[in-house]
This record gives C-alpha cells, sequence and structure tokens, in this order.
C-alpha cells in the first residue's frame, strides 16, 4: 500500500490535513539533519514495539506478538496513549505520562525543588498539578529573616514564569494546575489571580467541602485558617467568597472548583494520604508524586451496522488495559521521585474520544436521554471489562503493591494491578490525530476555523458534509450559512433528524453538558474532564447555578467556560460577524 505524501510527510494512515501538520511539527521523529524520518503508521509502530518490551519480563519472546497487537489497534486508530507517549516513546526523553502532581511544602526547600523537578517534567511534555494550599499566607511571620511572607498567589506567578520561558523550548508545552483549598486566608486573591491577567500556563481550581458548600446554600460564615499554625484567621460570608468565584469565572473561565470530599471519597489509597490536587485539565487526582498513563479509546471505530459494537469495544479495553499497564514499566522518570509511587499504586487512565461523533452517527442527539443513556452504558461496559482486565493482569503480574492498603483489599473481589483504571481525558490533540471528537464533548460547530501552530484552517465536519453529499442536501448556500453561524438547528432546508443529530457545544443547555458528565462520571474511577460550554451572554448567576448544580451531581470538579471569555481560543467561529 502506498503512503500518500501530505506536508511532505509519509502519510499512510490517511489521517486529516491538521493532524498531519500537528504530528509534523511535534510528534514524528527526525534525523540528524531535522528531516522528518518516519510515516504516520512508523510512529504507531514505534510506540508499539517500545511498549510491547514490557512483555519481555513476563514472558520471554512474547514481545513480537504485542508488537503487532498494539500496532495494529494504533494505526486503525482505534486508541491513542496520551501524548508524551506517541512522542517520546522509543527516544531519549523516556516520560511517557500525561500527568504529574508535585507536592509543595512550606518550605522555600519544598518550593523551589518542586519548581526544578516541574521544569523537567515539563520539558518530557507531561502537566503537572499542585496544592498550593500548605504554603503560609501573604503577610504571616518568616522565621528564619523576621519578614513577611509573600504567600501562595506570588509563588504561583513564579511557576508561571517558569513555565513560560521553558514553552519557548519544548515540543508541548506542559499546562499546570493550582489547587488552593477554599479555607485559605488568601483564596481571595486566588480567586482572582487569573482574571488579573497572566498565568497563561496555569488552570485554576478552588478546592471545596461540602462543608463549604452546604455554607453557602445557608449563607453562614466561613471561617480562614492559617496552614502554618492551624488557627482561623478570620469569618467570612461563605455566600460572597462564592459569588466571587462565580463572578471570576465568568470573567475568564476560572476558578474551576474542585470536590475534594467526593474525590477522597473515591481514593483507592486512603491510608496513602489525602488528595489534594489534579492533574491540569482535573481527570485524574492523584497524590503528590504520582503520575498517571492516559490512553482513550476512539469509540467512533466502534460502530457496526447503525449500533455500538460492544464485542470489538471490549477486546480494544483488554488491549488497551495491557498497552498502559506495560506503559508503567518502559517510562523514564526524569525524577527518582515518580518511580516508586508509580509502581506503587500503578494508576493508569484509559477514557474515550468521539463520543459526540458517534452520538452523530447513531442520529442521537446529544442533549438527549437516549444520549445519556447510551454514554452511561458504553462506559459502564469500559469501566467493568477494564477493572476485568486488571484482575487478569494481577492473576498473572500480581497485584499492585499497595493493594493490601486499597479500599479494595477486603472487598470480596479479585485483586487487581492498577488502583485505578478509568478517566476521561480531554484528548485535545489525540482526538485531532485520530480525526475525531473530543473526550465525551460535544462537536464545537459544524464549520470552524481551526487555530493551529500559528495557521488557520477552516475545517467542515466531515461527517456532516459527507451524510449531507449522501443525502443531496449539500450545497454553497448551506457552507456559506455553516461558516456564518457554525450550527444547522436554525437552517430549515437541513431535514429535522440531521439538525437535533448534529448540535453543537453552544447550542446545548449547561444543565445537559453537566448531566452527561455526572452519567459519565458515575462509571469512571478517576475523574473527567469536561467543560461547561456558556454563551457570551451567559451571566455570573448562571455560573452560580451550575457549580451548585455540579456539587449536588456529585461530580469531582467543574469547569466552565463562556464563548470568548479568553484571546486566544483553540476554535473559533468562521465567520462571528
Ligand atoms: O490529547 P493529548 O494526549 O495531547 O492530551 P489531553 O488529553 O488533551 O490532555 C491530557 C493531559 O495531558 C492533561 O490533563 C494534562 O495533564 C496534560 N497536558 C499538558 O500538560 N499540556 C498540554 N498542552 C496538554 C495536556
Amino acid at each position: 500500500r502506498r503512503a500518500k505524501l501530505l506536508l511532505g510527510v509519509r502519510d499512510d494512515l490517511k489521517l486529516p490535513l491538521s493532524a498531519v501538520a500537528v504530528l509534523k511539527e511535534r510528534y514524528l521523529l527526525r534525523d540528524d539533519h531535522g528531516r522528518v524520518a518516519e510515516s504516520t503508521g512508523e510512529m504507531m509502530d514505534r510506540v508499539a514495539r517500545h511498549v510491547a518490551q514490557a512483555e519481555e519480563a513476563w514472558s520471554p519472546g512474547s514481545a513480537q506478538r504485542w508488537v503487532e497487537a498494539f500496532s495494529r489497534s494504533l494505526r486503525r486508530l482505534e486508541f491513542l496513549p496520551n501524548s508524551p507517549t506517541l512522542m517520546n516513546a522509543g527516544t531519549s526523553l523516556g516520560l511517557l505520562s500525561g500527568c504529574v502532581v508535585l507536592p509543595l511544602e512550606d518550605s522555600l526547600v519544598s518550593i523551589f525543588g518542586t519548581l526544578g523537578h516541574a521544569a523537567l517534567l515539563h520539558q518530557a511534555g507531561a502537566g503537572t498539578g499542585y496544592s498550593f494550599s500548605r504554603l503560609r499566607p501573604r503577610g504571616d511571620a518568616v522565621a528564619s529573616t523576621g519578614g513577611a511572607a509573600s504567600g501562595p498567589v506570588s509563588f504561583l506567578s513564579v511557576f508561571d514564569a517558569a513555565a513560560d520561558v521553558l514553552a519557548q523550548g519544548g515540543r508541548r508545552r506542559g499546562a499546570s494546575m493550582a489547587v488552593l483549598d477554599v479555607s485559605h486566608p488568601d483564596i481571595v486573591d486566588f480567586v482572582q489571580a487569573k482574571a488579573a491577567g497572566g498565568l497563561e500556563h496555569f488552570n485554576v481550581s478552588v478546592a471545596v467541602s461540602d462543608r463549604f458548600m452546604r455554607a453557602v446554600l445557608r449563607g453562614t460564615g466561613h471561617r480562614l485558617v492559617n496552614p502554618r499554625t492551624g488557627k482561623a484567621v478570620a469569618r467570612i460570608d461563605a455566600t460572597e467568597l462564592f459569588d466571587r468565584i462565580c463572578r471570576a469565572a465568568w470573567r475568564s473561565g476560572d476558578p474551576g472548583l474542585l470536590f475534594l470530599d467526593r474525590i477522597n471519597q473515591a481514593n483507592p489509597l486512603p491510608s496513602s494520604g489525602r488528595i489534594e490536587a489534579t492533574n491540569p485539565c482535573g481527570e485524574v487526582p492523584l497524590l503528590p508524586y504520582e503520575s498517571c498513563n492516559l490512553a482513550s479509546l476512539n469509540l467512533a471505530r466502534f460502530i457496526s451496522g447503525g449500533q455500538v459494537d460492544f464485542e470489538r469495544l471490549r477486546a480494544a479495553v483488554w488491549l488497551a488495559v495491557r498497552f498502559l499497564d506495560d506503559v508503567i514499566d518502559v517510562s523514564r522518570y526524569p525524577i527518582r521521585e515518580l518511580e516508586r509511587p508509580a509502581h506503587d499504586s500503578r494508576k493508569v487512565g484509559l477514557g474515550v474520544m468521539g463520543l459526540a461523533e458517534l452520538l452523530a452517527v447513531l442520529g442521537i442527539p446529544y442533549d438527549s436521554e437516549p444520549a445519556i443513556r447510551l454514554a452511561g452504558r458504553v462506559l459502564a461496559v469500559i469501566e467493568k471489562e477494564a477493572h476485568q482486565a486488571s484482575a487478569e493482569l494481577a492473576a498473572q503480574r500480581g497485584p499492585f503493591p499497595l493493594y493490601q492498603h486499597s479500599r479494595y483489599a477486603g472487598q470480596g473481589t479479585r485483586p487487581l494491578r492498577n488502583a485505578q483504571l478509568t478517566s476521561i481525558a480531554p484528548t485535545g490533540t489525540i482526538s485531532l490525530i485520530a480525526g475525531t471528537t473530543s473526550g465525551i464533548e460535544p462537536m464545537f460547530a459544524l464549520s470552524y476555523v481551526r487555530h493551529i501552530l500559528g495557521r488557520q484552517l477552516p475545517e467542515v465536519n466531515p461527517h456532516f458534509e459527507r451524510l449531507a453529499r449522501d443525502r443531496g442536501f449539500w450545497s454553497d448556500q448551506l457552507r456559506a450559512e455553516l461558516d456564518r453561524t457554525g450550527m444547522v438547528r436554525q437552517i430549515p432546508h437541513v431535514p429535522p433528524d440531521v439538525r437535533t443529530a448534529f448540535v453543537t457545544a453552544l447550542e446545548i443547555p449547561p444543565e445537559w453538558h453537566l448531566k452527561m458528565q455526572a452519567a459519565v462520571q458515575r462509571h469512571v474511577d478517576a475523574a473527567v474532564a469536561k467543560t461547561i460550554n456558556l454563551p457570551e451572554q451567559a451571566t455570573a448567576a448562571d455560573i452560580r447555578a451550575i457549580y451548585l448544580a455540579a456539587w449536588q451531581a456529585r461530580v469531582k470538579g467543574i469547569t466552565v467556560y463562556r464563548y470568548g471569555a479568553r484571546p486566544g481560543q483553540v476554535l473559533t467561529l468562521a465567520d462571528p460577524g
């Protein structure tokens, strides 16, 4: 089979133009002269070969069989690992994990030690998350100098400045997450930190407790506590603080909320500590120095005869779990501190992409009960099979070393190889490579401009275009109307079933976004990366309502984005005028 040549790249996988552009720029190996040295399919082979090496330790001589199995599935785009695995497998940058959480204790040694570690991790393309909650507040005493502490927000700017410098050299700018507990005395500064400008490399989230959320609903007081002394330093109105959070989120999309009580109820290893932070996009709550390898099943590849092909999906789950378990063993950690925790709990995160494409192809509107039910069912199957696959691996390779201390022990179930199995990543780049919709997000628009690597690529949703051509309603006029609004719900000459099935993010009421997130979360071990999209004219009260509803829906965190709130969106409508 001859590979087609696209942008000078041998593209044997027949990927979309924007995918080839990204792969060429950042993923494909280059030779000493800087020339691209592998085809798109060879990239998948490189990843498969590298990861399958782990198989030799369990069954000498078996690796080749797994190279073939992994490679076949990757080449078919049935699942893809997170970007660092695609970029770094088989190279000198051996880190394959997408996300890491690092500790921040209340000392300069800890803060700047972690800053140094973060630099190495970002260089390898991993994202980092931190809780700033243990740092003493601004103005607090510093014993060694007799001076006043500068507080979490100023250290946060140092981390951001460092990320800025690093971003210029790396292939992928590792994003970061900063979390601050809602009881920290500097919480108001933190809440407003992003809206004030800067902190481009950070997502920020406020860690809220159930107690705080109840105080918001009752309109009662909330205590701010100095983490150094454990003493309450102020009592403020919970509702007022919550409204500040919502107003800041209205302006910039940040802060999001992290529901730490919910996260810790699901913590598989409570004896190892309370979880205080997540990775940058929120889908993986982790303890300090834990890391996580992600992979996502491309749901659009599991449709046969107008239905989800559960048989093939199950087989792919087993293969992907094995792949992820192998990744842990062949990943090389740029800092020693990551090694032990990775092997002790063996957390991985198998998720999905292409949910919206699956729904559209099956003719099911995203904002409908059948869509919520189908998504829940698909994730329930993935979760069940992933756990069975992990139990099977545990029978062959042994359970994860901390198994006896985990909340699974003594439950009468078979031991697991991995303390955590599923997680819904945003799949920002890998969905682009696979040519499908990202994570569990609805389609952004049916016609849009992708701002990528300094280029502006106009795109029309390929499924919509194909369907419109097949059913004979594609026209230049339709294309022009699509470019104008990005949506089809209000275009009269498009058949009604197509109009409802191809619904886009901004047409979907926020409560349906949340319903989808909650339905999926019920069948996911870790968390779900999801953005609740709001139209430009949404108000702070709308955000307040959705933040409260999110807590009540028992999701682990919530992120909103009001269209246009930030300059430099990745996707914009083709012709906003
Ligand atoms: O699609 P891809 O594998 O590139 O990544 P993703 O699914 O969009 O993001 C998965 C995780 O990778 C995020 O939650 C972050 O932890 C990390 N990430 C990052 O550090 N920097 C980015 N620019 C994108 C993602």
